[in-house]
């Protein structure tokens, strides 16, 4: 691959006697779009959260944007995070008493940002994913579809190397699920953010550039989207 922003190479974890990655080699390209699929429990939470530093794998390798995660230490691991990496969950967990401003402004504020210019910039995002209008909104007024794009604004706001996102889309319905992705990958293409997406569902990873499929801890498939 001519310039990968991910480098893993045989990554295995276990919890206790349960082996849930069992020798994983990937590559993601800068600006690429992947989609992981694959049976519950067959490892790709604990896949994505070894190639964002969250877990440490037992054993192997993981390169993010010219960094060897592997050989950092937890603290440092989490500082790469907060500098580098964006995070959207299935269920936004966004802080339920602030505002949609507030909570985009959070990260960038955290990374040292000061408040005016984390909130301009944080109504820009909000602006790109049409939510302008709940700026001033708490999570728990807004509907499923609008807080999801609340978090992935959040993301993407510190402008990350890579954002990890585990069943975006999970908890909506499929039409909001589709307005939610299309939102997201609008803007992540147009700012050249690499997305690693975990998604059941096959029309969501229609929307990737690759789909790679996680068995039973292993990589069994991995092909561009609408080669098969
Ligand atoms: N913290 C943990 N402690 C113990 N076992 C774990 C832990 N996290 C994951 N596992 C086990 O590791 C295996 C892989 O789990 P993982 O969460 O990666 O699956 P998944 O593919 O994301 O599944 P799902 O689609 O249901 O989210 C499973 O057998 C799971 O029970
Ligand atoms: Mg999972």
């Amino acid at each position: 691959m001519a310039d990968p922003i991910i480098t893993a190479s045989g990554l295995t974890k276990s919890f206790g006697a349960t082996a849930a990655l069992r020798g994983i080699d990937l590559e993601v390209a800068r600006g690429e779009v992947v989609a992981v699929m694959g049976p519950s429990g067959s490892g790709k939470s604990t896949l994505i959260h070894c190639l964002a530093g969250v877990l440490a794998p037992d054993t192997g390798s993981v390169a993010v944007d010219g960094t060897e995660l592997t050989a950092l230490s937890a603290d440092a691991r989490a500082r790469f995070r907060l500098e580098r990496i964006g995070f959207v969950f299935q269920f936004g967990q966004l802080l339920p008493d602030l505002t949609a401003v507030e909570n985009v402004a959070l990260p960038l504020l955290m990374a040292g940002a000061r408040r005016r210019d984390a909130n301009e910039r944080s109504l820009q995002w909000l602006d790109r994913l049409d939510l302008a209008d709940q700026a001033g909104k708490s999570p728990g007024d807004m509907s499923g579809g609008q807080a999801q794009r609340v978090a992935i604004a959040r993301a993407l706001a510190p402008q990350p190397s890579v954002v990890f996102a585990d069943e975006p889309t999970g908890s909506l319905d499929s039409v909001a699920a589709e307005n939610v992705l299309t939102a997201m990958l609008d803007v992540v293409r147009e700012s050249g953010t690499t997305v690693v997406l975990i998604t059941h569902d096959a029309r969501t990873a229609a929307h990737a550039d690759r789909e790679v499929i996680v068995r039973d801890g292993l990589l069994s498939g991995t092909a561009p989207v609408g080669a098969r």
